[in-house]
């Protein structure tokens, strides 16, 4: 295992399909009730630098679950790259605790944690990039339909770090992977490349809303102004509103289709109500599994240390 996870791209398919393994017997001792205390006695700071529901939650349920402590850090308290230079608040904390989860604006700033902490560093979503969400997601999928192959997986909307994150997935494990944003607001360039070159998954760009979702397994989306985008929002609605994920839209879907969203959604933007809660919606099954696959990550990272 790695020593830190920053991005799905750093693993091999075999490491990923071992976290999900691991996923899936913590998931039946949390619901069986059954004590797992893999990382008893272990301590883990979250540094928060943007807000948070999800993350903090099942990583901090999950951290407790494991027989650990996870400490909350908002975006006031540290001021990572403000108050304090990053490679002083990886040191410090990597004196008082066994790993650290961080959700920051700036992915070179995650690096840099990573790269001076000599305990683990889990990415909890950049301005890049999202890794837990996509393990998650894709954890979602395997659970519902029990493979891969064939399952045309199709991303709606912004080319945001949740979109990165399923582009680096697409360069692991083989996805027929279409991604519908508006012309300009496509995933990171070199994420393409990187995944085009690694000649695993099929992955297509596509501008028309109708021509991706057609005969979609999967449909994915996530707001379209994200965490820092607040200024842009107004204008991002009009360019957007073609994207919306609606009834009409999924009906060129299979029948079966499964709608995603990482969630927090902006109902009547990016998605409707009659989609979010109507029978396609797999999102709170989704973000239940949050929790479940971010605990894999812990005990895997904290396992050989
Ligand atoms: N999906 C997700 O990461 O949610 P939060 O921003 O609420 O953590
Ligand atoms: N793209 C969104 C994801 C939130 C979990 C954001 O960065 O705000």
């Amino acid at each position: 295992m790695k020593k830190d996870f920053i991005s799905i791209a750093d693993y091999t398919r075999e490491e990923l399909e071992e976290i999900f393994d691991l996923t899936r017997e913590l998931k039946e001792k949390t619901k069986r009730g059954e004590e797992h205390h893999l990382c008893k006695g272990k301590t883990m700071s979250m540094i928060f630098a943007k807000p948070s529901a999800r993350t903090r939650i099942s990583f901090e349920t999950g951290m407790y679950q494991l027989g650990g402590y996870a400490l909350y850090l908002s975006p006031n308290d540290i001021g990572i790259g403000k108050r304090e230079a990053v490679k002083d608040i990886a040191r410090v904390i990597s004196r008082y605790n066994d790993i650290i989860m961080a959700r920051l604006f700036d992915h070179a700033h995650i690096l840099e944690l990573a790269e001076y902490a000599t305990v683990p560093v889990i990415n909890g979503l950049t301005d890049y990039n999202h890794p837990c969400q996509i393990m998650a997601d894709i954890y979602t999928i395997l659970e519902k339909r029990g493979h891969l192959e064939d399952l045309k997986i199709t991303y709606i909307g912004d080319g945001n770090n949740v979109a990165n994150s399923w582009v680096n997935l697409a360069s692991k494990l083989p996805l027929h992977l279409v991604i519908c944003s508006p012309s300009g607001y496509e995933p990171d360039a070199a994420t393409l490349t990187r995944a085009h070159e690694a000649d695993i998954s099929r992955i297509e760009i596509e501008h028309d809303p109708e021509v991706a979702v057609k005969d979609a397994d999967v449909i994915y989306t996530d707001v379209w102004a994200s965490m820092g985008q607040e200024a842009e929002a107004e204008q991002r609605r009009k360019i957007f509103m073609p994207y919306q994920v609606n009834s009409k839209l999924i009906s060129y879907a299979h029948d079966d289709v499964m709608v995603m969203h990482c969630l927090p959604a902006h109902r009547g933007e990016e998605i409707t109500d009659e989609v979010l809660d109507g029978p396609h919606s797999i999102v709170f099954d989704e973000a239940e599994n949050r929790m479940h696959v971010q605990k894999a990550i812990i005990v895997k990272l904290l396992e050989n240390r």
